[in-house]
């Protein structure tokens, strides 16, 4: 059969609302703008992010109810710890309330200032958490994945090449670890081959330097790897996952993503020393070692979440899907990301918008017109998110985890595509209040030139 469909049937629905194009015009004047800060229920179909917003099986809710809300020892962590360690493979499981937590534990732990670690691209978060502690977050991308309209099977790798010229140059003691993020969020949710995971470590292993993955979207990965490499095409995700994993030293998970949870996460290494260290920073901040930052419930959610996230027929569904959006939209000359990633569309918003210079920030002005047009809220990762130093002006479209049917899917390229005949009557925005650090989710904007009512 030619058409992929969705693996699931749909057993309790959630209503969402239709609002007129004049009242979205209030709303958003009202939300200074900024999409971030219109409330949920006036959005038709939420884009944000696909992190925590996906649709938990039946499986999950009835293991739910089976949480085990001990404080000490709880029945939960077991199932849990033994779901994670099938897959994953390191001998400490530490869980964590969400992704970032487990990245605040691991560089409190690892580094120190004047340290340097390099990623593919860190995610905002993981940059942010390593600042934090005064060492240096180096972003090395391979060449292609710096280049939105460049096809390459496998974007997100690291540039071996590099690293090792990095590692050279600031010399290994002060590079506590590598990372690799998998799939690359902030580079268009690429995927990294297993030929270049092996690369890196071989550089690790030379020098004597832990890799650790943030494994975020690691089943997306998966499956990509599945399709794309040379040799995978009759493994499991399951086992390409494992064999990636055994890999590296450890690594960072948020559970709201390829754990299908609505928050959790955790952090697991192979190294004792370091495992106690952080398990009594996780007393201190998060919570006993056998529940971290969760409850039981969460705990069930994600043990069971992680294993479906590999099922072949929903990682079909869920890469041909996001697809199948990206193709669309790009058929009709909308410039995106090229190729389609795993779990999200990203629009080129100066490509888009052409007239729109970078200091009008395009990629507001693009996401706030798909709200205006047809209710969806996506977001804009370029001048508002970085400043200046932004190299892009994109949107990110994420999809939620099995919450979108193909006709909501049907109705966003329909949205897209109405606001691509109309570009050149699209106009930028300025700021006029914004905070010292993270503007984007508060910073208020209007139109450069005054919106005619009507
Ligand atoms: N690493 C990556 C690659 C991520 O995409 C995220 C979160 C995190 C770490 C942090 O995890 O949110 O559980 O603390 N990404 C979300 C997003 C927020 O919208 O892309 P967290």
């Amino acid at each position: 059969m030619k058409t992929t469909i969705e693996p699931f049937r749909i057993k309790s629905v959630e209503p969402i609302r239709w609002t007129s194009r004049a009242h979205r015009e209030a709303l958003l004047r009202a939300a200074h703008y900024n999409l971030f800060l219109v409330s949920a229920g006036d959005v038709l179909i939420d884009l944000l992010t696909d992190s925590g917003t996906g649709a938990m099986s039946t499986h999950q809710w009835a293991a739910i109810m089976e949480g085990d809300e001990s404080y000490a020892g709880s029945r939960s962590f077991d199932r849990f710890r033994a779901s994670v360690q099938e897959i994953f493979g390191y001998a400490h499981v530490i869980p964590t309330h969400q992704g970032r937590a487990a990245e605040r534990i691991l560089f409190s732990v690892m580094c120190k200032k004047g340290d340097v670690v390099p990623n593919n691209t860190h995610f905002d978060t993981t940059r942010a958490n390593i600042e934090f502690v005064g060492a240096e977050a180096v972003d090395l991308p391979i060449a292609e994945g710096q280049q939105p309209a460049r096809v390459h099977p496998f974007k997100g790798n690291m540039d071996v090449a590099a690293l090792e010229e990095l590692i050279g140059r600031v010399g290994r003691e002060r590079v506590p670890l590598v990372m690799l993020t998998i799939t690359n969020n902030s580079g268009g949710g690429q995927p990294v081959s297993m030929e270049n995971a092996r690369a890196v470590r071989a550089v690790c292993r030379r020098h004597r330097i832990p890799l650790y993955f943030d494994a975020c979207r690691f089943a997306e990965n998966s499956y990509f790897i599945k399709l794309r490499e040379p040799g995978y095409d009759s493994r499991s995700p399951k086992q390409i996952a494992q064999e990636m994993f055994a890999l590296g030293d450890g690594c960072t998970m948020s559970a709201k993503k390829d754990g299908l949870a609505n928050i959790g996460g955790f952090l697991c290494t192979n190294d004792d020393v370091l495992a106690a260290q952080e398990t009594n920073l996780l007393i201190l901040t998060e919570g006993y070692p056998t529940y971290g930052g969760m409850a039981g419930r969460d705990l069930e959610a994600i043990a069971v979440g992680l294993q479906e996230a590999l099922d072949e027929d929903y990682l079909k569904y869920r890469i041909a899907s996001t697809a199948y959006l990206g193709n669309h939209i790009a058929g009709h000359g909308v410039p995106i990301v090229q190729p389609p990633g795993g779990h999200a569309i990203y629009i080129d918003a100066r490509a888009f918008l052409p007239h729109v210079p970078p200091a009008e920030f395009p990629g507001v002005a693009l996401a706030n017109e798909l709200y205006l047009e047809g209710g969806i809220r996506s977001v804009e990762i370029g001048t508002l998110m970085f400043g200046a130093a932004a190299r892009m002006d994109l949107i990110r479209l994420a999809i939620p985890r099995r919450v979108y049917t193909q006709s909501h899917i049907d109705y966003v390229i329909e949205v897209i595509l109405e606001v691509w005949k109309r570009r050149d009557r699209i106009q930028g925005l300025r700021l006029t209040e914004e905070a010292p650090f993270l503007r984007h989710f508060t910073a208020q904007l209007e139109p450069v030139q005054p919106v005619r009512a009507g």
